[in-house]
């Protein structure tokens, strides 16, 4: 048991109370150790420097120097190369140089300088506070220019921009928030400032309670710091935002490509109480020809709120049901708390408790709290024999068929407590030293979707898992997709479910997704139609409800709604093959499928605040319609060209353009260039085969070229790991009469079913002279045959479009237009 650590819990002070900060003085003694790292001592303080990578430095402040370096539940990469640190002294100052920035360390009061290459302050600690302690808690102070804005902070309400504001990391269960409230569920200390295009990022890796204060009780200067732990963050230098999510990403670990059946549209509530209801919800999709790939049982499936078991009477045959809804195209996800029910004739609880796998109070009886099931007791995650406990308990569903766990209620909540979670003493027994709860509460979440995660792996070792979770920490995307809580179905909280999932998405977790139509209360037909419409949008495409509300499926709101709400869920269909692709290369790279406008265009101004429009992956520009009662939409273009996904017609962007948006379209645009693949419309993703795969061409200016990429594999196992996927680009340019489209030969060893590919080119007014493919002169068949193999094309002067359709082969293909 570690003293420091009972020392800080007892010294806890009420959340926000007053510190006597001490700030840290003048550097008594400094040591290098290699040549990336210095230690400076200041009166029983230890400030750690080391260079990770020419954009990254790791910055930890200790108060109590001697203590063995505590485990990082996020930080995943720990062999960085260090670049090409120098380290120099002279006088009273320190130089640490890379080939990206320079930190300057003054030693008289010890304080950190961060510049660019041209001496140009990127980030500074303020010159009268800087780095402080008080007990157990420790903070920086930062110089905050006027002009710089703040972005990140994961899950959080409200606008998009962070700045006056206070905010604190503290998982925690609220339903029905509202703009104001904070914190929520799940805890991301990462951020990024933003100043006359150049951003950098800092991400606090401390799990207890801590707080940033962004310009709320200072103008001049902006703060950060925990209760408890070390200072300890890392510096990124972009000075593009990317980069930055890029590094942050490698630092903390990345999403894995999910199963594709995951980014289907996926129907959930509180409950679907009895398998005749399940089956009837299947039918409510089917019969109306409504796409959707996922079901979701909420806690009323189970015995009494016993996770793991079925409730006999109302699913009396789990697997008959689980295999029904399989071969009808729908996965089923079901719900699992953390709490255990206390009940001696209950396996789970049993087994735990043979184990030792569940929280003891210090005398050593069982922790207890209540939830759903009533009195509970709750798996130690931080511990790895409870993990691999909690993972094999998963076996019984699996075998049933289950293939998605949505972990909840891992903040943890307990009930009817006033901390509403853990008491903050509980001892968490590690896997060597032991933590109390306080440093533990964070990442519990974190570890329980690990435990599920690595559980189902390991019974099915040839499938991708998927898992939803409530609760996180920063590089909790290497389990679980997330979703943004208990929200609540107004026209406010569809705003906020986009700017949520923006803050999500550059805070290192692509896969997220708010409650579509709202948690709590009901929406109207109009508001479903538009919430439905971002959802197409936002990776995970989820309608829940809470129980006792009137039913929310997309059919429920009147026969016009109805073919809209149908409409919208055929668009994510059509567009699954470029989702796939955006989430293929946030698995790869970490920059996420919607991009908050100054991600994608960060020297851009006018666009640094813009949080009513994103980018979906990196050529399509969305522009929900948030509010009620509209029929067009204003949308901000960045510089380019850009096409209105749906009448083709070309704009200059740079400028302000108002586009109709009748309640059954979201007003979408597309970079001129791009190629959007897309595919047919089909119930559910497994159907198999799709033909033929639809490029949607967007030709670029005269003289201008754009390269796309497509990415494909077979949606479930992990061989893509192995090199078994489809991966080619496209590379679309113009000249003065003609259009021409490169398809790259495919890398990767994947053979998709045989199918056709038709390159679809919009906004074209003329038919062209002549359209060859691969050095083949096709003729002209306005008739098309359906299906034909042989490679023909066609104009379609009324939807102003070409199609050359032609078998997909891995070679490379090259088609040219004449006109
Ligand atoms: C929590 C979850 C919600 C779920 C409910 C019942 O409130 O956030 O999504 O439906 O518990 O399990």
């Amino acid at each position: 048991m570690n003293f420091r650590r009972v020392f800080i819990l007892l010294a806890l002070t009420p959340l926000f109370a007053a510190a006597q900060w001490r700030s840290v003085g003048v550097v008594e003694a400094t040591s290098k150790s290699g040549t990336n790292e210095v230690q400076l001592q200041s009166q029983g303080t230890t400030l750690t420097i080391t260079v990770l990578a020419d954009d990254v430095i790791r910055v930890r402040f200790q108060t109590s120097p001697n203590e063995a370096p505590p485990h990082s539940w996020a930080v995943v990469k720990t062999d960085w190369d260090g670049g090409s640190a120098q380290i120099n002294e002279s006088g009273t100052n320190l130089s640490v140089e890379t080939a990206e920035l320079n930190l300057l360390i003054n030693k008289k009061p010890l304080r950190l300088v961060f510049q660019d290459k041209n001496g140009n302050v990127i980030n500074q600690d303020d010159p009268g506070l800087g780095m402080c302690y008080e007990g157990s808690e420790v903070r920086v102070w930062k110089s905050m220019p006027q002009d710089e804005r703040y972005y990140g902070f994961g899950e959080k309400a409200g606008r998009f921009l962070k700045r006056e504001v206070a905010l604190t990391m503290w998982n925690s269960d609220i339903p029905g928030y509202s703009a104001d409230t904070d914190p929520l569920y799940q805890s991301i200390p990462f951020f990024l400032g933003t100043r006359k295009g150049k951003a950098y990022g800092i991400f606090l890796d401390n799990t207890w309670r801590s707080s940033f204060d962004i310009g709320k009780s200072s103008r001049k200067r902006y703060s950060f710091g925990a209760e408890g732990g070390d200072l300890d963050y890392y510096f990124f230098y972009g000075p593009s935002p990317k980069k930055i999510i890029t590094r942050f990403t490698e630092l903390v670990g990345r999403m894995p490509l999910p199963p594709k059946w995951a980014l289907g549209f996926q129907q959930s509530r509180w409950s679907y109480p009895s398998e005749t209801r399940v089956r009837e919800i299947a039918r409510g999709f089917r019969s109306r020809k409504i796409p959707c790939d996922v079901i979701y049982l909420d806690i009323d499936y189970m015995d009494g709120y016993r996770i793991f078991t079925w409730n006999s009477k109302s699913f009396p045959n789990p697997s008959k049901l689980v295999g029904d809804l399989g071969a009808d195209g729908f996965k089923t996800v079901v719900i699992v708390d953390p709490g255990i029910k206390v009940d001696s004739s209950y396996s789970a609880f049993r087994s735990g408790m043979q184990l030792g796998c569940f929280l003891k109070k210090a005398d050593g009886t069982l922790y207890t709290g209540k939830v759903w099931p009533g009195v509970c007791a709750f798996p130690d995650f931080a511990n790895s024999t409870a993990r691999e406990w909690w993972g094999g308990q998963f076996a019984g569903l699996v075998a049933a068929g289950v293939r998605g766990f949505w972990t909840d209620m891992n903040e943890p909540s307990v009930f009817d407590v006033p901390l509403k979670t853990v008491d903050l003493d509980i001892l968490h027994k590690g896997d060597g030293d032991s933590a109390p709860h306080a440093e533990i509460h964070n990442v519990y979440g974190l570890e329980m979707t690990r435990a599920t995660y690595e559980g189902i792996l390991k019974l099915r070792p040839d499938e991708r898992p998927f898992v939803l979770t409530r609760a996180s920490y920063a590089g909790g995307p290497r389990y679980a997709a997330s979703w943004t809580g208990d929200n609540v179905a107004t026209w406010e909280h569809l705003k906020m479910a986009l700017t949520m999932c923006l803050g999500m998405s550059i805070s290192g977790q692509p896969f997220t997704g708010a409650d579509i139509g709202g948690f709590i209360g009901h929406p109207s037909g109009e508001l479903f139609a538009r919430w439905l419409q971002l959802g197409v949008f936002t990776p995970l495409m989820r309608a829940h409800s809470q129980i006792n509300e009137p039913n929310k499926e997309p059919w429920e709101y009147g026969a016009a709604f109805t073919d809209i709400n149908r409409q919208t869920i055929n668009l994510r269909y059509r567009f699954l093959p470029y989702i796939y692709t955006t989430m293929a290369r946030a698995s790869v790279d970490g920059i996420p499928p919607m991009r908050p406008m100054m991600l994608e265009f960060p020297d851009d101004e006018s666009l640094a605040e813009n949080d009513d429009e994103f980018m979906f992956g990196p050529d399509l520009l969305v522009a929900p319609v948030l509010a009620e009662g509209k029929n067009s939409r204003t949308v901000r273009l960045p510089a380019g060209e850009w096409y209105d996904y749906w009448s083709a017609k070309k704009y200059t962007g740079k400028t302000s353009v108002t586009v109709d948006a009748p309640v059954g379209r979201i007003p979408v645009f597309v970079r001129a260039g791009a190629i959007i693949p897309t595919q047919q419309v089909m119930q559910s993703s497994g159907e198999a085969p799709v033909d033929p795969l639809t490029l949607q061409a967007f030709p670029p200016s005269e003289g201008q070229q754009y390269t796309s990429e497509y990415y494909e594999d077979d949606g479930i196992s992990l061989q893509y790991e192995q090199g078994n996927y489809f991966k080619r680009t496209y590379t679309l340019s113009a000249a003065a009469s003609s259009i021409s489209l490169l398809m790259g030969a495919v890398d990767g060893a994947y053979k998709p079913h045989p199918r056709r590919v038709q390159a679809q080119i919009r906004g074209v007014t003329l038919p062209p002279t002549s359209v060859m493919v691969g050095g083949q002169r096709l003729e002209r068949s306005d008739q098309p045959e359906a299906g034909a193999r042989t490679p023909q094309w066609n104009f379609d002067a009324v939807a102003r479009l070409i199609n050359v359709t032609f078998p997909d082969t891995k070679q490379a293909v090259q088609i040219d237009m004449r006109f």
